[in-house]
């Protein structure tokens, strides 16, 4: 039984500390704060408990483990966070089976799955051969063919849609995941390189030209529910393991990028495949690692998205460091002509954002110029008034005053009129809207379900009192608790968790309970109040549920039977 497993692993882990690891927290009290990684925020809302070893955010209620909160923060499974964690404390998890749930995907998966085989496959034949020099002419070697899994779509029209009609895959389905157009294949000679969502699987293409023709360079996959281009970064799956190790992630503009790096071993590598970064993607390479560097192109465009990558970034606090590639090499290139050792050089010797971008505000300036050096100055403090470490700002302010002969306090007037006095102040998220929303009745019920979840006495109590809750969920989980109880002897929050997490319907709702401020412990006193409120709607719900009933019937006879319920229900009398 793998819950027994995983909850000895669990014991033995601090969830304080694995989150701790990848996300700044602060003390206080007797819990945990950050900001929550599950959506768009810069306040700390969630709260980690050490005593309960639970995470909960106030904001958006994602709640859970240290098992859930590294399958949703690394977008691993369940048996994979078990293995990860059990390697943490010397437990061997061995080759445990969990069963996997289905995805309502799985025939989208399949499709691309069965493509990808067919691709690899043509790459290898015969028709193949041209395809295969390009690359090896490109100095992509069988290694790095099999490592990136790069296929071939034949000059051949409707190849692959025969196959996967074939296995009863219609046509509609194909044209809408963007492998067929009508009756014929979308990818024709192209080199296909297949494109992976962030848990690996392939989820699309994008087929590169190899032969001197006017068509696109690449032909990319179109959207589907499960290719969303600003959802995802290529290299993403990998780069999670090798980010860890390596404690950096460079951002690439291509994939063309990330094969070459890999050829020299370097593997903490993502690409952004010609879009501009989305707040999603923003959130997916913080979880990367804190040390982010850009090496986009070395052209023009490249140095603009650097500038408004970096600006993004720091925006939600985090500053970048710049690689500036020659002005006619993008990574790929500069790794074939120069090699490993000089681009290992240009990691090591990467600049910080704020320093770069002080170097490109000084390109084009005629410094013999009063204004156009004024206006420079001005900039620069501007950009410097950003900087929240205020020894790096004085050492700015010290080198302008030097250089330009400037009075440093006049410097220092100017940028504190930069400076925002709001600089934001930490605070605390405090949850008192979201109790305020609810009426009594649903207060009462999840005040007892959270309860229940704290002291066992109080399980024993609820049962004793045969109390009945008013929605199918709310009686669902209660009857989890109660077995739960009965099975382990006592109630723990964490393991119960481990215990629910693939009942979707209850999980939602036992996160709400979780995320809201209800008191832990109560008294019997109190308790028997929360009864009665119960009690009290239900006897409502049944009252409303028989008047209706009773304006239905024709039968007097019937009608006065119904009457008769009611009363005795109001009274209290049933
Ligand atoms: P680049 O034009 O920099 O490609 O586009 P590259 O990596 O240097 O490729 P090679 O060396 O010419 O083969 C960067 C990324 O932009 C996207 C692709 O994802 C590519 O990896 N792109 C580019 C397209 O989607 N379509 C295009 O026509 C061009
Ligand atoms: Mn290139």
């Amino acid at each position: 039984m793998h819950n027994d497993l995983a909850n000895t692993i669990r014991s033995k882990i601090d969830i304080v500390d694995i989150i701790g690891e990848r996300i700044p927290l602060v003390a206080k009290g007797k819990n945990f704060f950050c900001v929550c990684p599950f959506h768009d925020d810069s306040n700390p809302s969630m709260s980690i408990s050490r005593e309960k070893q639970i995470y909960t955010c106030f904001s958006c209620h994602a709640t859970g483990n240290v098992y859930t909160f590294l399958m949703n923060y690394e977008h691993l499974e369940f048996r994979e966070v078990l293995k990860y964690l059990g390697n943490k404390v010397g437990i061997d998890v061995g080759d445990i089976h969990v069963s996997k749930k289905n995805n309502k995907f799985d025939k989208l998966y399949e499709a691309y799955n069965l493509s990808l085989k067919y691709f690899q496959n043509n790459l290898n034949s015969n028709l193949g051969k041209q395809a295969k020099e390009y690359l090896l002419e490109r100095k992509i070697d069988e290694n790095l063919i099999k490592e990136f899994e790069i296929g071939l779509a034949l000059d051949k029209r409707d190849d692959l849609t025969k196959i996967l009609t074939k296995k009863s895959f219609d046509l509609s389905t194909l044209n809408k995941i963007g492998l067929s157009t009508d009756n014929y294949d979308v990818y024709c000679d192209r080199i296909m390189f297949p494109l992976y969502d962030i848990s690996g699987k392939v989820v699309g293409f994008s087929g590169r030209i190899y032969k001197n023709n006017n068509l696109n360079k690449y032909l990319n996959t179109k959207e589907t529910e499960i290719f969303k281009k600003g959802e995802l970064l290529y290299h993403y799956h990998i780069a999670k393991e090798e980010c860890r190790k390596k404690k950096s992630v460079i951002i690439m503009e291509g994939f063309m990028d990330i094969i070459r790096a890999s050829s020299i071993d370097i593997r903490n590598t993502i690409a952004l495949m010609g879009t501009a970064l989305t707040k999603e993607q923003i959130n997916l390479i913080k979880r990367l690692s804190n040390n982010i560097i850009l090496c986009l192109d070395g052209d023009d465009p490249g140095q603009l998205a650097t500038l408004n990558i970096g600006d993004a970034l720091f925006k939600v606090g985090i500053e970048v460091k710049v690689i500036v590639l020659p002005n006619l090499d993008d990574p790929d290139s500069f790794i074939l002509k120069y090699g490993k050792e000089r681009f290992d050089g240009l990691i090591d010797s990467a600049i910080n954002f704020s320093d770069y971008k002080m170097q490109r505000l000084r390109e084009n300036v005629d410094f013999r110029s009063d204004e156009e050096k004024a206006n420079y100055i001005n900039k620069v403090l501007e950009e410097t008034a950003k900087l929240s470490d205020p020894i790096r700002r004085e050492v700015v302010l010290k080198r302008l005053a030097k250089e330009f002969d400037i009075g440093y306090n006049t410097l220092e007037i100017r940028i504190n009129s930069f400076i925002k006095d709001d600089k934001k102040q930490e605070k605390i998220f405090i949850p008192q809207k979201i109790l305020e929303k609810k009426d009594k009745y649903s207060k009462a019920i999840e005040q007892i379900i959270y309860l229940m979840l704290n002291n066992d006495w109080i399980i024993t109590q609820v049962e004793k009192e045969k109390l009945i809750f008013p929605t199918e969920i709310m009686r669902t989980l209660t009857s989890e608790i109660i077995y739960y109880y009965k099975k382990y002897g006592n109630i723990n929050v964490a393991d119960f968790y481990t215990y629910i997490q693939d009942k979707e319907n209850i999980l939602k709702f036992l996160n709400q309970v979780l995320a809201s401020n209800y008191n832990e412990t109560t008294n019997k006193e109190e308790l028997f109040l929360y009864f009665k409120v119960i009690r009290e709607f239900s006897i409502n719900q049944e009252i409303k549920r028989l008047t209706g009933l009773m304006k239905k019937e024709v039968d007097p006879l019937e009608q006065a039977k119904i009457a008769e319920k009611i009363r005795k229900l109001r009274l209290g009398d049933n």
